[in-house]
């Protein structure tokens, strides 16, 4: 892939010439890279969506249309597997670990909220064979999913642009049998309740949320490290603690079945990311290489101030 990419390093005010997003930066080998905002600054949905809508720099790391920290089998309890993943299979693996909780059946009609460039759609409509929908807030990811689905004429697909504090309109009367959704929720934390009541709104009776999402910790933590290196890499105001989160799901009417602490995956697809970052010398808007804020973000996660949670939510019948 470096060998695609220019080996020279113009100067910034050519970038705009070219054509190519404000927050394009190039390391100092001179390869191509993906910086990550405009401003490294905390703000509400329309900075996430200008985030993902230029965040080409996750094409390179994950190397698939998942945007997202992956599963490793070799780190789950009881396993007695040594085999790791890399970063690209482990995005698959955590879908496929997804859809062993789902239980899904061809009659199944799944929503993923915040779907980004909806593979994990085309994987789930592809091994289950049921109808999959996903919504996410960036346009540049919708195209991409849109083109998924017109790659794969004889899946059950449909893609729509809008949040998931307030689902597109189209959606308003449908009803799903799950929901899935990936490291979307974190978000916006600060109106998760908004996103609880959405999600419960367009679920049947007895329905499935299979979530996984970030989360802080119960203590209320946020050091210096983790806002230079976490939050405000990806525009995180406000991230809850599990036991919040979980308190959240339950006064929204949902029980919580089964909760999965993912720390330890979560570290593994950090210090995987941080190589990759690293190889290719990405740098932050800021300037910071991306390696150093990915390093950083795995020793917050060692020192426990955040986490990766998967759980299984239900509505009663
Ligand atoms: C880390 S990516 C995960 C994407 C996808 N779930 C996956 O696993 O590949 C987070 C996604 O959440 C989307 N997102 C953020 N805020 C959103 C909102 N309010 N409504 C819908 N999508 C949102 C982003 O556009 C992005 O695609």
């Amino acid at each position: 892939m470096a060998g695609m990419l220019p080996r020279f390093k113009p100067a910034v005010s050519s970038l705009f010439r070219l054509g190519v997003p404000r927050s394009f930066v190039l390391g100092s080998r001179g390869v191509a890279t993906a910086g990550l905002t405009r401003a490294q600054e905390v703000a509400g949905q329309a900075n996430q969506k200008d985030y993902y809508d230029q965040s080409s720099h996750y094409d390179l790391i994950f190397k698939s249309d998942n945007i997202r920290l992956g599963y490793f089998p070799h780190l789950a309890e009881g396993s007695r597997s040594s085999h790791e993943l890399n970063i690209t299979e482990s995005g698959y693996a955590l879908t496929h670990h997804m859809m062993t909780l789902m239980q899904l059946t061809p009659e199944s009609t799944v929503l993923d909220m915040g779907c980004g460039k909806g593979q994990a759609c085309v994987d789930v409509a592809r091994t289950a064979g049921c109808s999959v929908v996903g919504v996410d807030l960036s346009g540049t990811n919708i195209a991409r999913a849109n083109e998924l689905k017109s790659l794969n004429p004889d899946l059950r697909l449909d893609f729509l642009e809008g949040s998931i504090t307030d689902l597109p309109s189209k959606l308003k009367s449908s009803k799903f049998s799950h929901i899935m959704t990936v490291q979307a929720w974190v978000h916006v934390h600060s109106d998760l309740d908004a996103v609880l009541a959405e999600a419960r709104s367009v679920l049947e009776p007895g329905g499935l949320v299979v979530v996984e999402d970030f989360c802080s910790n119960d203590r209320g933590i946020v050091t210096e490290q983790a806002m230079q290196h976490f939050y405000k890499r990806l525009h995180f105001d406000k991230v809850l603690g599990p036991a919040e989160w979980q308190r959240k799901a339950e006064t929204a009417g949902f029980s919580v079945e089964h909760v999965e602490d993912l720390k330890d995956h979560m570290a593994q697809s950090y210090r995987l990311m941080a190589q990759a970052a690293g190889d290719l010398e990405i740098l932050s808007a800021d300037g910071t290489p991306l390696q150093e804020n990915y390093r950083n973000t795995v020793d917050i996660i060692d020192k426990g101030e955040v986490t990766m949670l998967l759980a299984v939510l239900k509505l009663p019948a």
